[in-house]
């Protein structure tokens, strides 16, 4: 098989892929159902992780149920239509009985509002920008369906520039932070989840609605460590077929750290970088940690 890459089409000024631009009405009038579980995270924040931690939390920590299906079926990610693989996940999500979790990765402004008239509760996650960036550039290499990111060099600017799929991190990162109290959401830093799983999973077991004992939140712990998860093929996205997306050309479990950017950046584009988030950034009490 083959794939088309889709181009990015603007849907109220962000770049979006065709596929998605193509029913976004569809997707725009979706029906949220108050016991949802929304996940949002810009690309590449550690969305993949936070799932598999609440589908264990969800299905009490049965690890032989969180093997029913790859982790893109249990929570489809909603607003991705590339038939046939996944069909439409809209329509994937209609079809699920609740509670249902779902994945999305769209900016505030972009939520179908369904899930705020039905005051659904809200995990968002975000990761430091310079390894989020490098992150999406092995990412667009291996997904055919995304654009071809350039070198290194070039894909910087395009990132800065919010030339990307789901467009400029910097936008999406602040608006989700401003919106934080005045929905139920959970804003999550994947800096903070390396460093110390055991708590912040504490924290979205406590958001959901439940106590986890400590034998148990070793037990998330351990199924949903980088390592883990890279030989598990229902979360290491290695059925979805080469054409589609190249474990060969980067593997989707590629490195799982925090500062792997430094083996990246030159001194002066780590400069650049830096004066773009102090400016893009300012005003904002929104911080990141880019080392442990
Ligand atoms: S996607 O395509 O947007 O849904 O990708 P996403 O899952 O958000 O991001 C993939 C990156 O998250 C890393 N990852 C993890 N890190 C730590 N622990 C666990 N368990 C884990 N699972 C996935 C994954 O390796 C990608 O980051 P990089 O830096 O590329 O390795």
């Amino acid at each position: 098989g083959t794939i088309t890459q889709w181009e990015l089409v603007d849907v109220q000024g962000v770049p979006l892929p065709s596929s998605t631009a193509d029913h976004w009405d569809q997707i725009w009038g979706f029906q949220a159902r108050p016991d949802d579980v929304l996940i949002c995270t810009y690309p590449k924040a550690g969305t993949t992780w936070i799932q598999e931690i609440l589908d264990m939390i969800q299905q009490d920590r049965d690890t032989q149920k969180c093997s029913r299906a790859p982790i893109y079926q249990r929570i489809p990610f909603l607003e991705l239509c590339r038939p046939p693989l996944y069909t439409y996940c809209f329509k994937e999500a209609e079809a699920m009985s609740s509670p249902r979790i779902l994945k999305i990765h769209l900016p505030i402004q972009l939520v179908p509002p369904s899930f705020w008239e039905q005051d659904c509760k809200v995990i968002y996650v975000a990761r430091n920008p310079k390894d989020t960036a490098v992150s999406y550039y092995y990412f667009q290499q291996m997904n055919h369906g995304l654009p071809d990111p350039g070198n290194w060099d070039q894909y910087l600017e395009t990132f800065l520039a919010g030339k990307v799929p789901w467009g400029s991190w910097f936008d999406h990162v602040r608006a989700w932070w401003d919106a934080r109290d005045k929905h139920r959401i959970l804003y999550l830093f994947y800096e903070d989840i390396k460093k110390d799983p055991r708590g912040e999973i504490r924290k979205m077991g406590q958001f959901l609605g439940r106590e986890l004992p400590e034998s148990v939140l070793e037990e998330i712990v351990q199924h949903t460590s980088f390592e883990n998860m890279r030989e598990n093929p229902m979360a290491n996205y290695s059925t979805v077929p080469s054409f589609i997306m190249d474990q060969a050309v980067s593997p989707f479990m590629r490195k799982g750290m925090v500062g792997d950017w430094t083996t990246h950046f030159t001194v002066a584009q780590s400069e650049r970088f830096d004066d773009e988030w102090t400016r893009r950034l300012e005003g904002s009490n929104l911080h990141f940690r880019t080392r442990l």
